[in-house]
């Protein structure tokens, strides 16, 4: 009896750790094995969207150079949806969407892009817009038959409660695998139920770990509201052992470029950022394998903005392919230290001032539990800059200094 027991236990375990992570796509291969790159339609559109401004955010993902850096995703964020036609099918907006999702699916996929859409966990979505609620089969079969490739999947308008948001996801999420196609599926119930908890095993292959991201460094006072980037930060790092391949917390967007363009990340007190802060969020969110999810006017970029979304050894970090988030080794008022292993051996490490002022400081590698001598590349700096067992040096106010650790002996 107790051996049986036993017996059960194990193929419980097998099966649940199954569910886990290993949500696979026709060639076997997981889905999201690294964390999905791309761009999101909301924080500069917000649902001013139409297939016209999307094409040609496809045409500048190739022509920036940030396809070939990796970012290969366009998310449609809320409001392209245009209600249900007589069958109850989900339909786009015809006026924003004239020659409809297919067409805009072909044009994406032409092009080496894949194609993300979304939706809701109940009636309403949090924009107003029809959702899946009651309509998750058909809804997924429609998305499957369009071309969609990634789902996100909000939770406004629905009960607060933590089984309700399980059986409402794990509704879709199975409604997605029985529909023929693919499809990554992000859980969007911005960090209240704890869905590191539980999301993987509901099928999700990312989860917003926090409210919606502003564009901004910091909240000033609990009254304003909406996570600043130090925010988000603070709120994820902890969730290291959560994330892995096929399964990662989710920052949301990167506001790398909005420089305070108004749209929903310039509500409560998101009046943009300064560059050291914007190189910030694209070291931080890297090495805490976030999705990286663009969302500037990708057909207007300047320089700067190129250089922080464009840094392919940062994005190396991100897209590495032990899956690892770094871990939070160093947590005070002055500074946030964060490390994270690497596949071939190296570790990232990175240093962020949290102070109003430019700091010098020693990091020695052996507090960080490495021994040894490592060849210290600056990431931003693009070069080695020591070897040594340990590093010193400024920071300015807001700046993540993001190394590569080499080891020497
Ligand atoms: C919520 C989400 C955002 C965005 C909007 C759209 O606020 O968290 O990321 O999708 O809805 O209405």
């Amino acid at each position: 009896m107790k051996i049986r027991s036993i017996y059960i236990l194990i193929l419980c375990c097998l099966l649940n750790m199954k569910s886990y992570a290993q949500i696979k796509s026709k060639d076997g291969s997981i889905l999201a094995p690294t964390p999905p790159m791309g761009w999101m339609t909301w924080n500069y559109f917000a649902d001013n969207i139409n297939e016209q401004n999307i094409m040609e955010i496809a045409d500048a993902m190739l022509s920036s150079g940030l396809l070939n850096a990796g970012y290969n995703y366009i998310f449609i964020d809320d409001g392209w949806q245009g209600g249900r036609d007589n069958r109850n099918n989900i339909i786009a907006d015809p006026k924003k969407f004239p020659s409809g999702i297919i067409a805009l699916a072909e044009y994406v996929h032409r092009k080496g892009l894949k194609l993300g859409i979304y939706s809701d966990a109940a009636l309403l979505t949090c924009s107003g817009y029809t959702a899946s609620l009651g309509f998750e089969e058909q809804d997924a079969k429609t998305f499957a038959s369009w071309g969609i490739d990634y789902l996100k999947y909000d939770y406004c308008s629905a009960p607060d409660d933590l089984e309700t948001a399980k059986i409402r996801y794990k509704t879709m999420n199975d409604a997605l695998r029985n529909s023929g196609r693919a499809i990554a599926f992000g859980i969007c119930e911005w960090g209240g139920r704890k869905p590191w908890l539980w999301a993987a095993q509901t099928g999700g292959q990312l989860w917003r770990t926090t409210n919606d991201v502003r564009d901004k460094w910091k909240r000033r006072g609990v009254e304003e509201g909406g996570e600043g980037i130090l925010d988000i930060v603070d709120i994820n790092a902890s969730l290291d052992q959560y994330a892995g391949p096929g399964h990662w917390n989710d920052m949301d967007m990167l506001v790398v470029g909005l420089n305070g363009k108004k749209g929903p990340s310039g509500d409560l007190g998101g009046t943009g950022c300064t560059n050291i802060e914007y190189q910030s969020q694209m070291s931080l969110w890297s090495i805490m394998a976030s999705p990286l999810a663009a969302t500037n006017d990708l057909r207007k970029m300047d320089e700067e903005t190129k250089r922080i979304l464009l840094n392919k050894e940062v994005i190396a970090i991100n897209q590495d392919v032990l899956g690892k988030q770094a871990v939070r080794k160093v947590n005070d008022e002055n500074w946030t230290i964060l490390l994270k292993p690497l596949q071939n051996g190296d570790y990232a490490l990175a240093i962020l001032n949290r102070t109003e002022t430019s700091q010098i400081r020693v990091c020695d590698f052996s507090s960080l539990g490495l021994n040894g001598i490592y060849q210290i590349r600056d990431l931003w700096q693009h070069q080695v800059v020591g070897k040594d067992k340990k590093w010193k040096g400024s920071v300015d106010a807001h700046e993540t200094k993001l190394f590569r650790l080499i080891k020497i002996n």
